[in-house]
């Protein structure tokens, strides 16, 4: 989003408060929204604006926030002691060149969106002051924001030391800014924290940058959970529902049809066709890809999965990192492990897990079964209760079933062994060698019959 004419950005993410009211021993930014700790949905949308450098400062936990964070690319800036939100910002100042325009975001306000920040940061261009403000019913809290005459912003005061006329301001501070990276830091250096808190207030700078004649402009969030903070769990789950309100909003207007937009949680990116249907209380994590045509029943997980497309999932299966072809019908009560690849036309019922296996067009598994490391052809029928046996306690072994093999119901599969094309394998056996194409192999034990045997009877006392 630099626009030209405009200095590069550096991002300053406050996450150095404790988080108390959490009662919890993870740090507040580490507690998750939508599968993603609060400070990584900052992160994210700090790097979408196209910032220079973004510069996390952190306190309490600082090391377990820094291992969680690990692969994302910023700057971490230690503020050993938690004096105010002025101090916090006056940690990072010292890594931003003097010619950068600063915006100030907290790790603890998670659904801040990109259009509103980029508002803000045009707004405030090279030399002028942005903050982003609200006009809410309860201001209870929050800092005010105080007008001149003329309608200009001229300062902010806390609500511990607001008199009794501020206090009745509803025009708010979300305590997002921007401001030219050389002024903030001249204004830094000259807070005080002779205040009702004894903390060194950001919201000072304001009245500093009125007092020297450089515009502060106020600039409103375009949604209002975007200024939400999190501080304790009943407000972490409030934003939760936010953010898949939107999502669910969001696959509503791209052609999916929800039974419920209040019942499907979405844990990561999802990428759909036109006319799926998903049923109730279906939870998407990580990447998942759905074609045109899908629909997906009650009660499923489905993580890092492509399905493709008019394939049919029923309700209660579970299905993880693994791909579906067009054309499938899974479920219900289907568990697909990873690595579990299946062509198109797949058939799985219920009770059946796959794990590390293939599966080609049209085969199908239709009750109670265990495939695992294998290869499964095409058109290939798995009868009930079918089990590979892949793990001998030290060691895993490959089954490979061919093309048109008919397994009968009740089998076991003992790994590394192979399943001719078109052969048959009778019910109720255990196969410990290769079943050669086009036979029938069967291995159980010859059926008898006892003569003049008797149902036992109950013993008198
Ligand atoms: C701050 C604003 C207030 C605004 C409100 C919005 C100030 C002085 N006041 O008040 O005008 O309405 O946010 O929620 O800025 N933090 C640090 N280091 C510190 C202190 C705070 O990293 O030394 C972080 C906290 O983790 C938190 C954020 O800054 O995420 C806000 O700090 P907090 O003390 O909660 O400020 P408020 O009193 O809410
Ligand atoms: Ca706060």
């Amino acid at each position: 989003m630099t626009e030209k004419n405009t200095n590069p950005l550096s991002v300053v993410i406050l996450a150095a408060g404790q988080g108390t009211r959490m009662r919890s021993q993870l740090p507040k930014v580490l507690h998750e929204v939508a599968g993603k700790p609060l400070l990584a949905h900052v992160i994210g949308t700090a790097t979408r604006l196209g910032a220079e450098a973004i510069h996390v400062v952190y306190g309490h936990g600082g090391a377990a926030v820094q291992t969680a964070l690990a692969g994302l690319h910023v700057n971490w800036v230690e503020q050993s002691e938690q004096l105010g939100t002025g101090h916090a910002v006056a940690q990072a100042i010292p890594h931003i060149p003097g010619s950068h325009r600063v915006l100030i975001l907290y790790g603890d306000v998670p659904l801040i969106g990109q259009e509103t920040l980029e508002r803000l940061v045009t707004s405030a261009g090279n030399s002028v002051v942005s903050l982003l403000t609200a006009e809410v019913d309860d201001p209870d809290g929050y800092g005010r924001i105080l007008l001149n005459v003329d309608g200009n912003v001229s300062g902010i005061v806390e609500q511990k030391d607001a008199s009794k006329q501020q206090l009745a301001i509803r025009e708010i501070n979300t305590g997002m800014l921007s401001a030219p990276a050389a002024k903030l830091d001249s204004w830094l250096k000259r807070l005080s924290n002779d205040n009702a808190q004894g903390e060194y207030y950001l919201t000072d700078v304001i009245a500093m940058a009125a007092a020297e004649g450089v515009a502060v402009h106020s600039v409103r969030a375009d949604n209002e959970e975007e200024i939400l903070g999190v501080n304790d769990r009943s407000q972490l789950a409030y934003l939760e529902r936010c953010y898949q309100a939107n999502v669910a909003h969001k696959l509503m207007s791209d052609g999916v049809t929800l039974r419920d937009p209040k019942r499907i949680d979405v844990r990561g990116d999802i990428q759909v066709g036109t006319d799926i249907v998903i049923d109730i209380n279906v939870v998407f994590e990580g990447r998942v890809v759905l074609g045109s045509n899908v629909h997906i029943g009650a009660n499923c997980v489905l993580r890092d999965v492509v399905v493709g497309e008019g394939t049919v999932i029923l309700p209660n299966c579970v299905v993880e990192n693994s791909e579906i072809g067009d054309d499938c019908q899974i479920g219900p009560f289907t568990r697909i492990r990873p690595d579990s690849i299946l062509q198109a036309g797949v058939k799985l019922g219920n009770f059946v897990e796959t794990k590390k296996t293939s599966i080609g067009r049209g085969s199908k598994i239709n009750h109670l079964s265990y495939i695992g490391d294998a290869t499964v052809g095409n058109g290939v029928n798995v009868g009930a209760g079918c089990i590979t046996c892949n793990y001998d306690g030290a060691n895993k072994y490959q089954t490979v079933i061919g093309d048109g093999a008919f397994i009968g119901s009740d089998c076991q599969l003992v790994a590394p062994v192979k399943i001719g094309e078109r052969a048959y394998v009778g019910a109720g056996s255990t196969i410990t060698k290769d079943a050669p194409p086009e036979q029938l192999s069967v291995s159980r034990s010859k059926q008898i019959v006892i003569k003049g045997w008797k149902p036992p009877k109950k013993a008198k006392n």
